[in-house]
């Protein structure tokens, strides 16, 4: 019997910490594709698509929304915050898409967060010596919730009242039982009001913790049927028809390969695996479907929140990357600390992932900072550690020094269609991070807009 998988699927995957531009790509892959996922993580994720002389920024949709031509589907990998969604849903509509059942469906697998999952993010980063550094959006403790088997899907929300409510007293048990109010009334027999005022009326105000009742997440579950009630599907049917039938579906990755919870800088990560073949389980697809793995990087690093960032620049090259690579995060706002290109990191995501091609974005950006910074700018190949020379990424990455190669700046007045246009200081720059990584790089990033790339055939 012949091989009966077709070999339809493109996954698109971070490569760094996040924030690479994966959006940019999976709007230029989804114009081959008939259906673009999203498999892991939630609205913690922040993707650009400038399209059309428009910027749409989108956090939980895959950015294909911005076509009517493609199915975008939110799969069982996904936590999804019905809020957020209807919301995105709205801001979509405002601009002229036309969103319905034909172009946007959500896994009926996938699993909600509730306004306290969101109070539990911040409770646990409240309570923690070593934060994190969440966007707060409640995907830890949903993914928690998950993984204990009391989280509550989308298809749940229509299950008839009584068993909804079942699920409903379970999931909030622990959160109330943890936020103390009701084990201390039962033990001390005092009213849950009084112990409130005394023990914990500063963090309850500071935070909004509060217990949380049956009745008012019933009420919340009604609402979010409304939201949801038009696109939720089966969609391991409409995703396993494409399947066969070999159409083109592209995997819009979110977060990245150093924020992985299997892979990256544990406990400083995220908590899903938005490596590729996390990124497929996500999505319900095997790993024979898989055609391509396009891997999407920056010329330097940026990362939000905490963690080990060893090519982290402080000074005024921190500053340089932030102001001409505008970084910032596009779901917090908040201002990304940046550094230099590390290679070793992307290395080992490459293993993992099984990457095929690299996009890499920001060439621009990072000539620019070269010319300001001297004309100097920095590529990490390995790392001093416990007084050796390693290229690899140990747990305590924290203790190694890197090691780094250097190179000279560029920039252009008029913009390059071709390779061969492209600085001979950027085609150094960008030959040595192929050669160290032995994969071809087929789209370079020369600016933020829609047509700024240039395609490198593999040859
Ligand atoms: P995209 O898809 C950058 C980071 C957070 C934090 C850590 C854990 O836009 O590349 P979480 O809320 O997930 O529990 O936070 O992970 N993080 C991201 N950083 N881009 C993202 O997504 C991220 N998603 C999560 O800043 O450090
Ligand atoms: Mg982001």
């Amino acid at each position: 019997m012949s091989n009966p998988f077709k070999r339809c699927v493109t996954v698109i995957v971070g490569m760094q910490w996040g924030d690479e531009g994966k959006g940019k790509y999976a709007h230029i892959f989804s114009k081959d594709a008939k259906i673009v996922l999203r498999t892991t993580g939630g609205n913690n994720a922040g993707h650009t698509v400038v399209a059309n002389g428009e910027k749409y920024a989108v956090h939980l949709l895959p950015s294909s929304i911005i076509r009517d031509d493609v199915k975008s589907i939110i799969c069982a990998g996904v936590v999804v915050d019905p809020e957020v969604f209807n919301q995105e849903v709205e801001e979509m509509q405002n601009k002229g898409i036309s969103i319905s059942r034909d172009n946007l469906l959500v896994s009926n697998r996938a699993h909600i967060i509730f306004p306290f999952t969101k109070d539990m993010d911040l409770y646990y980063e409240y309570i923690k010596v070593n934060k994190v550094g969440t966007t707060k959006r409640g995907i830890g403790p949903c993914y928690a919730d998950k993984m204990n088997r009391v989280g509550i899907r989308v298809g749940d929300l229509f299950l008839p009242r009584k068993e909804l409510e079942i699920k409903v007293r379970e999931l909030i048990k622990v959160p109330n039982i943890l936020f103390g109010y009701y084990r201390l009334s039962w033990i001390l027999k005092t009213p849950i009001r009084l112990l409130q005022k005394i023990f914990h009326k500063e963090i309850e105000e500071d935070l909004g913790f509060r217990r949380y009742r049956v009745d008012d997440l019933m009420q919340l579950c009604e609402q979010y049927k409304n939201y949801l009630k038009d696109f939720r599907s089966d969609v391991q049917i409409v995703i396993g028809n494409a399947l066969d039938k070999g159409e083109e579906i592209a995997i819009e990755g979110a977060q990245a390969h150093s924020l992985d919870i299997e892979h990256g800088d544990y406990p400083c990560c995220t908590s899903s695996a938005p490596n590729a073949s996390g990124s497929l389980s996500g999505a319900g697809i095997g790993p024979m479907y898989v055609k391509r793995v396009c891997g999407v990087m920056k010329a330097y690093c940026s990362r939000v929140g905490a963690g080990p960032f060893i090519t982290k620049e402080n000074g005024v090259v921190g500053d340089y990357i932030r102001e001409e690579g505008h970084e910032y995060g596009t779901t917090t706002g908040r201002p990304r600390d940046c550094g230099w290109l590390d290679l070793v990191h992307i290395k080992e995501a490459i293993k993992v992932s099984s990457v095929t091609e690299l996009c890499i974005n920001h060439i621009d950006t990072i000539g620019k900072v070269g010319l300001r910074n001297h004309n100097e700018i920095l590529i990490c190949f390995g790392y001093y550690y416990n007084s050796r020379e390693i290229s690899y990424v140990p747990l305590d990455i924290e203790k190694c020094i890197p090691m780094y190669e250097r190179f000279e700046g560029w920039s252009w007045e008029e913009k390059p269609k071709t390779y061969e246009e492209l600085p001979e200081n950027c085609k150094m720059y960008i030959q040595y991070i192929e050669n160290y990584l032995k994969v071809p790089i087929t789209y370079i990033g020369i600016g933020p807009g829609e047509n700024d790339y240039i395609r490198r055939p593999v040859v």
